[in-house]
């Protein structure tokens, strides 16, 4: 009988430009890692990483006690949490803890979910970090790849993306609010102008081709919203000199990643990613700001290792 299962899932970037709460693209840079085990007596979190460990307040705690109450677990169990993925600056630090959660749990109850039913408890991890649920990362984190979440019911549609698809991420190294997701939600417009949305469409339909056509220019160049990114650029210091510079340096398209304040940007394996990245770098340290950069591909998803 398995009385343990260890599961890894990826970070990710959400949003990709025009795609907020609906695109998730899985990133092959940094990984959590979620040992899962039976034994003791109700469930408890270890970690040694500087995370909350108080079951509601953790994301793959959340999902946990959901599944453990859904599926009427009696045993004790113990969920030991290795973070890998950097919290707080948009790299879907919540959502990969709460993917490799629900994996786990569907791995050592050999419950054998299907993709949709794994996204739906994981997005219920993201109460802890972000106070609502969206499903962009945690699909990505599980699922891998690109992916397009529809809700109600929820249905997440997963693309293989491009071999010649790279991302450079510039990771700022600025304070961020402990509940950050859910502060750079507030700065959200709650009504968009229909000129707006009509644009915003136009690119999320032409950046969906561009991965199923496995066309990088034409999801570079689609990379581009005007709803979101202006209202959140003002929370990092330096956007726009930053994506300036990696248009300049090659990128096709360059966004917000997710809630922020990193910054993704979508190049061809034929450009020069190093450049990018280093025009990226120097865009933030125009504005005081050092940054830690990352070159990566798209992950396969969560993995049992
Ligand atoms: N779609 C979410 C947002 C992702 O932009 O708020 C946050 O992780």
């Amino acid at each position: 009988m398995v009385e343990s299962v260890t599961v890894r899932a990826p970070c990710s970037t959400a949003n990709l430009g025009p795609g907020f709460d609906v695109f998730g693209l899985a990133l092959d840079a940094y990984y959590d890692q979620i040992q899962l085990e039976k034994g003791g007596k109700g469930i408890r979190i270890q970690s040694s990483d500087s995370i909350p460990i108080e079951l509601e307040k953790n994301s793959a705690g959340l999902v946990i006690k959901e599944m453990a109450k859904k599926y009427r677990v009696k045993t004790g169990l113990v969920v030991k949490i290795k973070k890998g993925v950097p919290t707080g600056f948009g790299m879907g630090s919540s959502a990969a803890s709460a993917a490799a959660a629900a994996v786990a749990f569907d791995a050592l109850f050999k419950l054998k979910l299907d993709g949709n039913s794994l996204v739906q408890y994981a997005g219920m991890g993201e109460m802890a970090s972000a106070g609502s649920v969206h499903y962009d990362n945690v699909a990505a984190s599980v699922l891998g790849g690109f992916v397009i979440v529809r809700t109600n019911p929820l249905d997440v549609i997963r693309v293989i993306p491009p071999k010649d698809l790279v991302l450079c991420v510039a990771i700022p190294k600025i304070p961020v609010p402990r509940k950050k997701t859910e502060a750079s939600r507030k700065v959200l417009p709650k009504l968009v102008k229909l000129s707006d949305h009509v644009k915003n469409l136009s690119n999320a339909s032409a950046l969906t081709v561009g991965f199923m056509e496995k066309n990088v220019n034409l999801i570079g160049s689609s990379i581009n919203d005007i709803i979101v990114e202006p209202a959140r650029k003002h929370l990092i210091p330096g956007f726009d000199r930053v994506k300036k510079n990696a248009l300049a340096a090659g990128a096709m398209g360059v966004t917000i990643s997710g809630a922020g304040p990193s910054v993704i940007s979508f190049a061809s394996t034929s450009a020069n990613p190093k450049k990018i990245s280093d025009a990226m770098k120097k865009g933030f340290s125009a504005a005081g700001v050092e940054c830690t950069t990352v070159i990566c591909k798209p992950s396969k998803g969560s993995a049992v290792v």
